[in-house]
């Protein structure tokens, strides 16, 4: 994968960290789904006193903590009052990208934590841990993300030619090409996991694709990237980045619709679906507040958009995506749902 995508790290005021309430509000809201299903659907060796946990696409926290910390909690509620719990210990893998800000998380490591901590660097779409080791999973906001831009899109001659910064659902070859490439990517992530997971293990996946029917450019995360295509676009006419280096800038993004994403699962065979749930968002959909909105997308994207333009067009970008979106406000108020889906699958 590239390694120029990914969240803006560190703790300062721009950061991931500061910006990420969104994606975090969503594995709050699923608590008691994920105790539930932990609960009634886990099934592991119980005899081994090592319980190993891993986030794919942790980024720099908080939320992976959030997401770790409730994962721990379930399964000590699952095995409360038996004896063997005392001795249970956990171990947690962090995994993201190479490029993530992996000193930004260590620093950070919530200091009560009752787990050995890990950093896994590494593509989720291969192997990152050995065959057979994992008991749960967890992977949140991460796996619409893909490993590569398909052939044709970028090339202004070919009939695949995208002139948006991502797949916004505006043209069905576009649409296409991009599905294949998602199709082969989670294929390739479930048949990662498929090794890594013990059997009876659980893997949960959280905000992942958008409901049936609803094309990307009707959400707020599209309509925002949207924005931000724009906004260079307009940067590119008045010569302050370049036309052919946009040409060439697409997101590795792709969100899939629900009925889509299940039909892969069970294409794979690897897991077995015990819940596809649409989950009510903490934080309902993204608030129409122009200064957090230009935030969240500037933590989430910035660090892309500066990799290949630089930091001052970067900055330039969001000053106008700021502008934007404050205008855009009574359209986003009409928004259609984003991705807040919980999905829990037990590897077979
Ligand atoms: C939107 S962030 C989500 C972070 C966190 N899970 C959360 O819920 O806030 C997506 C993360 O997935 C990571 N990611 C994307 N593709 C990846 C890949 N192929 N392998 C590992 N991590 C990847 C990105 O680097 C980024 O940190």
């Amino acid at each position: 994968m590239s390694t120029t995508y990914s969240m803006l790290g560190g703790e300062g005021p721009d950061s991931y960290r500061e910006h990420s309430k969104y994606q975090g509000a969503l594995v709050i809201a699923a608590k008691e789904n994920i105790n539930e299903v932990i609960s009634t659907k886990l099934d592991i060796d119980t005899s081994s006193n090592l319980i190993n946990i891993a986030d794919f696409g942790c980024s720099s926290g908080p939320n992976t903590f959030n997401a770790v910390q409730i994962i721990i909690d379930a399964v000590e509620l699952k095995y409360k009052g038996e004896s063997s719990l005392k001795d249970k210990e956990f171990q947690v893998f962090f995994n993201d990208s190479s490029n993530n800000d992996f000193n930004t998380l260590f620093k950070t490591l919530p200091p009560a934590r009752k787990y050995f901590a890990t950093g896994v660097p590494g593509s989720f779409f291969g192997r990152v841990l050995p065959r057979d080791s994992l008991h749960l999973g967890v992977s949140s906001y991460s796996l619409h993300f893909i490993s590569k831009i398909p052939n044709g899109i970028k090339d202004r001659d070919s009939p695949a030619w995208n002139e948006e910064i991502h797949c916004s659902g505006s043209s069905e070859v576009v649409e296409k090409l991009y599905f294949e490439q998602y199709k082969n990517d989670v294929g390739g992530f479930l048949n990662a996991r498929a090794q890594e997971f013990v059997s009876g293990g659980l893997l949960l996946l959280l905000g992942s694709c958008r409901l049936n029917g609803i094309q990307f450019f009707e959400s707020v995360e599209g309509m925002m990237v949207d924005c931000i295509g724009s906004s260079l676009n307009e940067l590119a006419k008045q010569g302050i980045i370049d036309q052919q280096k946009l040409d060439a800038f697409k997101l590795p993004i792709y969100a899939t619709q629900a009925d889509d994403l299940k039909q892969i699962i069970e294409d794979n065979g690897s897991f077995t679906i015990e819940a596809f749930e649409k989950i009510t968002h903490g934080k309902g959909e993204y608030p129409l507040d122009t200064n957090y909105l230009t935030l969240a997308f500037k933590a989430s994207l910035g660090g892309s958009v500066a990799a290949l333009f630089g930091q001052d067009a970067m900055e330039k970008t969001y000053e106008l995506v700021r502008e934007k979106t404050q205008e855009m406000l009574p359209q986003l108020a009409k928004a259609k749902p984003g991705m807040q889906f919980l999905i829990v699958l037990r590897k077979n």
